[in-house]
């Protein structure tokens, strides 16, 4: 909590209210299991709060198969320059995402979009994901999500060199580099592993 303190500065009030949510709505509606409460900081807000250094600013970003709204709802209230979808097909799932938007006043930034993400049709400079889906079909459902140029950051775990050696059919496709990076929203915390897609270089 003391590194979630200093990560969010002015911010904490807003992100602590969330976790509030998280803990209690997010819980009774069956969205994050009643353990996961006691690990909200690191194993969530943190995590995802990791993905902000990859982040350029004043971007548009798609959160895809937002859940209970992770990444998300921690990066938006992290980066207030940031204008963020979350693209979630769940009908409990997005109602949840609609009212604690409302509920956290960043309305005015964060949309929601009750969709697949296969039936979305804009586009985004960033688009992340945590727990969507094997990186081989997550590009199939994210790449059309990025603008030209645009890149893809999925939070993966330790599978993350598993899964980019599998999805190079996927990558070849659709020309796409992928880097394997380790980054932390703040020294004291255990990093996150993600797979940053970008598209090739024509070389030079
Ligand atoms: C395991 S949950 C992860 C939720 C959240 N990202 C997290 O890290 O806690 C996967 C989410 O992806 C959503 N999902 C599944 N298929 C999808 C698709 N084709 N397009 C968008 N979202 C999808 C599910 O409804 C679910 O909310």
């Amino acid at each position: 909590m003391d590194a979630a303190r200093e990560v969010y500065g002015d911010q904490f009030p807003a992100i602590n209210r969330y976790v509030d949510i998280l803990a209690s709505t997010a819980v009774e509606w069956g969205l994050l299991g009643p353990r996961e409460s006691d690990r909200m900081w690191d194993r969530h807000i943190l995590n995802c709060a990791a993905l902000s250094s990859l982040i350029a600013t004043d971007s548009r970003v798609a959160d895809v198969g937002s859940g209970a709204g992770l990444p998300g709802i921690p990066l938006a209230l992290l980066r207030p320059d940031l204008r963020v979808t979350l693209i979630e097909p769940l009908l409990r799932r997005s109602t949840f995402l609609g009212q604690t938007v409302q509920d956290l006043g960043v309305g005015d930034r964060v949309q929601v979009i009750r969709s697949r993400a296969e039936d979305h049709h804009q586009t985004y400079e960033f688009v992340v994901a945590r727990a969507l889906a094997p990186l081989d079909r997550l590009i199939g459902w994210c790449n059309p999500l990025r603008t030209r140029g645009g890149v893809i950051l999925a939070l993966k775990g330790e599978s993350a060199p598993d899964e980019v050696t599998a999805a190079r059919p996927q990558l070849e496709a659709a020309q796409l580099t992928a880097e394997i990076l380790s980054v932390r929203a703040h020294p004291e915390v255990e990093s996150a592993t993600v797979v940053r897609l970008s598209e090739r270089r024509p070389p030079s």
